[in-house]
């Protein structure tokens, strides 16, 4: 039995970027949805946690310093319940309608940083958000990887404060690299795996082209 709903049996496009922090996901996510729309598409761009009232607090209760202990499974939890609310409020009425939905994370950065990252295990962590989304699964993933120091000294070039996430050492981070990469390994028709290195231009070229082998 599958236990994701088959994508090609809907009438738009679920898009996912994933990769480690500072792998330059949000520069890709806009410059696909502004291609996308000038195509004449209707796009909608969203990000993870967030993407819904609820999602929106989940985030910030998650990501900023300050709110107590947060043990890894409740870290998990709270992913999936910003995930669980976004897949049945915005990103699954967006592709029944027609519409391409561009997103920044999915599920597979929860069983990155959390089933890899905290050690939860990849299974289990699957397991859990595949029963939060009911099994809404992307078309598409593109994959930026990027090594953990590159990344974090390019996180420190924009002067952004790092989140609780960002500040774990550069061994959680390989960690989520490597797990990144499992994924696709093991699913690799649903991944499109570039080298972050690349130049933003060409990067952007090659995304675009895969989505236009997508597009009905
Ligand atoms: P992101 O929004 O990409 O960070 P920023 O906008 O600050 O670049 O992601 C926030 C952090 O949350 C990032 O470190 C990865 C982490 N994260 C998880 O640990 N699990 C998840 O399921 C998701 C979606 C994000």
């Amino acid at each position: 039995m599958s236990i994701s709903e088959s994508p090609a049996n809907r009438p738009g496009l679920f898009i996912t970027f994933e990769g480690g922090d500072g792998a330059g996901k949000s520069t890709q996510a806009a410059k696909l949805t502004e291609a996308l729309e000038a195509d004449g598409r209707k796009v909608v761009r969203t990000r993870e946690p967030g993407g819904t009232a609820v999602g929106e607090q989940l985030r910030s209760l998650v990501l900023e310093h300050g709110n107590g202990e947060i043990d890894a499974r409740t870290e998990a939890l709270i992913f999936a319940a910003s995930r669980a609310a976004h897949v049945a409020q915005v990103i699954r009425p967006a592709v029944e309608r027609g519409d391409i939905v561009v997103c920044d994370r999915f599920i597979d950065s929860s069983v990155a940083y959390q089933g890899s990252g905290r050690s939860l295990g990849t299974g289990d962590v699957r397991q859990l958000n595949v029963w939060a989304t009911e099994g809404f699964s992307p078309d598409l993933t593109v994959l930026l990887d990027v090594d953990p120091e590159q990344g974090r000294l390019r996180r420190t070039a924009n002067q952004a404060a790092e989140d609780r996430l960002e500040s774990e050492p550069d061994t959680f981070h390989l960690r989520i690299r490597r797990a990144f990469l499992e994924q696709a390994r093991t699913d690799p028709s649903r991944y499109l795996v570039l080298d972050a290195r690349q130049p933003v231009d060409e990067l952007a070229e090659a995304i675009l082209a895969r989505v236009k082998e997508l597009l009905p």
